[in-house]
């Protein structure tokens, strides 16, 4: 019977990893972990290195295959480099996420002070760029100080695109090889290189391999943090003995702790931290992505395994990192510090800062899955004024619509959204209403007709309008890369197309990743087609959540003649996601181990520039007791986003149907909130301002002892 049980639990409480590909199941994974380290096959071939206004453009080539690629490196103002590898003449342009990185970056001036057949160095401010020409590799030093190497460990590998064996083109005239298929990829393993299935899907994988990864080492470091999402540490473990760390978006169901596992969003940015030193790399994809992270320590042995410096030598001790993709190019940012605050400014001057969130969106938010109707929300929010329990917003999930067509109200339950509204916002409280990404595949729905008139929906790699299943059941995906589908979309927040909102219903996008219950990893089909700017789903689906947050963010700009700030919750995230959202961790369970691990996932965020963050308070899944959910609400009184909410299975627990010393400890948490109101709002405009991350992570640096060395 125990063993009965065990498995029955394990069933209701864990995750299923069945349903998400580990590296092994992955070939790109599994080719880039196989790159052994060592002398790498990639030579800077110095002769042809050019200098122009911005910086360094020079070719690389892969000695076993010949292939050639183009190496740039840009120097740019604060502090920063940009070190960019990609095909030299590729069959197809390759894809570059346009996406991520604000408009206005600037170089910086420079000087080429070295070059010879053995490299080239570039200086800027007070840091240098070294390039070590033959095997590449690229040295960054703040001051005297190495602190970046990248191909430090010769595990760069750059997937040329090539076309399919047995249906080569003849090369045209005067071109060399780039379609044969190279000697060295003769060797490697082949499984999943043209075609990939899991679980019973097939990746059709039109353009075949075209995955890139590269080393990079952070010197002298014993620490380094980012990445999310990731149910784990602060402090990132070593991979050694487990997949490394994931950035995939994937709706997660049941997901648990301590674990390398994708989660909802990604920030592919890394910080690394010594005594002397804050440093971050970007590495700038959209695709698919992994990492691995090995720690070596300070010894002789490991020299020959890094190859830091000549023998002899000692190798300082460092955090070497693997990145790899499945696609796109090599374009990574080196941001120099060297304190953490520096750190931030620099990584906002990227990819922008943190909007500054309206006033109201700092105080306490109320929601569960579901309000059932309007006598349910009206009850709630007097109890909160009964129980003089402060409270600024009430949130609608997806039951308040006609059947999740979203953008409409269920005319039963909630036939007079007008007038509720206005009872909330008579006591100075907001609304948030649900708005999903996919939307119900029925003619007789204004939205989806309209845009499925238009065109305006994700495609099949076959051209048709892709079909997934999610809450409404047969649902199609907008294509949020094609700029009509933007505009459309956003234009449906005016109050005359949103029937039922006002200014004072802000957004909460969900499923974003994007969910597809049916779809291979509970999400869309990597060979999926944005006719909006022709390429593969693949390329862009971690910033598929952001591009639909943006555009409901305009949405309520333009609602108000962008007048007012807009609030929006998103569970999807990628870089540059703080310039219109605030996050949540998603769903999360009633249990210890997810309030102790909010913490660290919260910090994750907030160091890579997403910082206003906050997790279910109680836990999403499952019932909390009382002590449980008073412990969360104090510790999520000091954590940006202050949401309680849970699942519709789970029983009411708004704070008044529990025991008196319970409702009191609430009331204490939600007061010492509201008492802190004015310095959240202060650091919150500094951070927009300047970048600089103060709220959370300077709150918390002090109570996370693994912080520091
Ligand atoms: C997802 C969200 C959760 C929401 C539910 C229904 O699971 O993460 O917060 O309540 O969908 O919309």
């Amino acid at each position: 019977r125990s063993v009965a049980l065990a498995v029955l639990l394990t069933l209701v409480s864990a995750v299923d990893r069945g349903n998400f590909k580990s590296c092994q199941q992955s070939s790109f994974c599994r080719r880039h972990r196989a790159v052994k380290p060592g002398e790498s096959p990639y030579t800077l071939l110095t002769d042809t290195v050019t200098v122009n206004d911005a910086g360094l453009v020079g070719d690389v080539i892969n000695e076993n295959n010949r292939i050639v690629f183009t190496l740039e490196i840009y120097p740019l103002k604060d502090s920063t480099v940009r070190i960019k590898i990609n095909e030299k003449n590729p069959i197809k342009p390759r894809f570059e996420d346009p996406y991520a990185l604000v408009k206005d970056i600037h170089g910086e001036s420079f000087e080429v002070v070295d070059q010879s057949a053995q490299g080239v160095t570039v200086k800027f401010g007070s840091h240098r760029a070294v390039v070590n020409a033959k095997p590449l590799k690229i040295d960054i030093y703040n001051g005297n100080d190495l602190v970046v190497s990248t191909n430090a460990r010769g595990l760069l590998k750059f997937e040329h695109y090539r076309n399919k064996p047995g249906n080569e083109e003849q090369p045209a005239e005067g071109e060399g090889e780039p379609n044969a298929l190279p000697a060295d990829d003769q060797e490697e393993d082949k499984d999943g290189l043209w075609e990939e299935s899991f679980k019973g899907h097939t990746d059709t994988k039109p353009l075949g391999p075209a995955s890139v990864g590269m080393d990079i080492s952070f010197v002298n470091s014993k620490h380094v943090y980012g990445i999310p999402e990731h149910a784990d540490s602060f402090s990132l473990r070593e991979t050694t003995s487990t997949d490394p760390y994931r950035l995939y978006n994937l709706d997660v169901f049941e997901y648990e702790v301590d674990n390398p596992m994708a989660l909802y969003g990604s920030v592919p940015v890394m910080l690394s931290q010594t005594a002397r030193h804050t440093t971050a790399v970007f590495w700038h994809n959209s695709a698919e992505t992994w990492i691995d992270i090995k720690k070596l320590p300070d010894s002789n042995v490991v020299s020959s395994i890094t190859g830091f410096f000549s023998s002899g030598e000692t190798d300082p001790p460092q955090v070497s990192t693997h990145w790899f993709s499945e696609s796109g190019i090599i374009d990574v940012f080196v941001m120099l510090g060297p304190k953490p605050m520096d750190v931030f400014r620099q990584y906002a001057g990227l990819t922008g800062s943190q909007n500054l969130p309206p006033l109201f969106s700092l105080g306490y938010h109320q929601c569960r899955w579901n309000y059932n109707d309007e006598e349910d929300v009206r009850q709630v929010h007097e109890n909160f004024d009964k129980h003089d329990l402060p409270l600024d917003v009430m949130w609608l999930d997806i039951e308040h619509t006609d059947g999740k067509r979203y953008f409409t109200w269920d005319h039963y339950k909630f036939p007079n959204p007008l007038e509720m509204t206005a009872n909330l916002t008579a006591r100075g409280r907001k609304l948030v209403t649900i708005i999903d990404v996919h939307f119900k595949r029925d003619s007789n729905y204004f939205f989806y007709k309209e845009v499925h008139d238009r065109d305006l929906f994700v495609h099949t790699k076959d051209g048709n309008e892709f079909d997934g299943w999610c809450w409404p059941g047969s649902s199609s995906y907008i294509d949020m890369t094609n700029p009509d589908a933007r505009e459309h979309y956003s234009d449906t927040y005016r109050l005359d197309r949103y029937k039922g909102s006002t200014l004072d219903t802000f957004t909460w996008n969900d499923m974003n990743e994007p969910s597809v219950f049916n779809g291979p990893e509970i999400t869309m089909p990597k060979d999926n087609l944005h006719p909006g700017i022709g390429v593969e789903h693949r390329e862009i689906h971690n910033a598929y959540g952001m591009l639909f947050h943006e555009s409901t963010y305009e949405g309520h700009m333009k609602r108000s003649d962008r007048r007012l700030r807009p609030f929006i919750l998103t569970r999807a995230f990628y870089a540059g996601t703080q310039r219109s959202a605030a996050v949540w961790t998603g769903d999360n369970t009633a249990e210890w181990s997810h309030l102790r691990i909010s913490q660290p996932m919260l910090l994750s965020l907030s160091v890579t520039g997403i910082t206003h963050v906050g997790a279910d308070v109680g836990g999403f899944f499952g019932n909390p007791d009382v002590n449980l959910l008073a412990r969360w609400y104090q510790a999520a009184a000091f954590q940006p986003f202050y949401r309680a909410h849970a699942h519709l299975d789970t029983k009411r627990r708004e704070p008044w149907l529990f025991d008196a010393e319970t409702l009191r400890i609430v009331r204490k948490s939600l007061r010492q909130r509201y008492q802190h109101l004015p310095l959240w709002y202060t650091l919150f405009y500094e951070n927009e301002l300047t970048g600089k991350i103060q709220s959370l992570f300077f709150s918390h640096s002090v109570v996370c002892s693994s912080y520091n060395d």
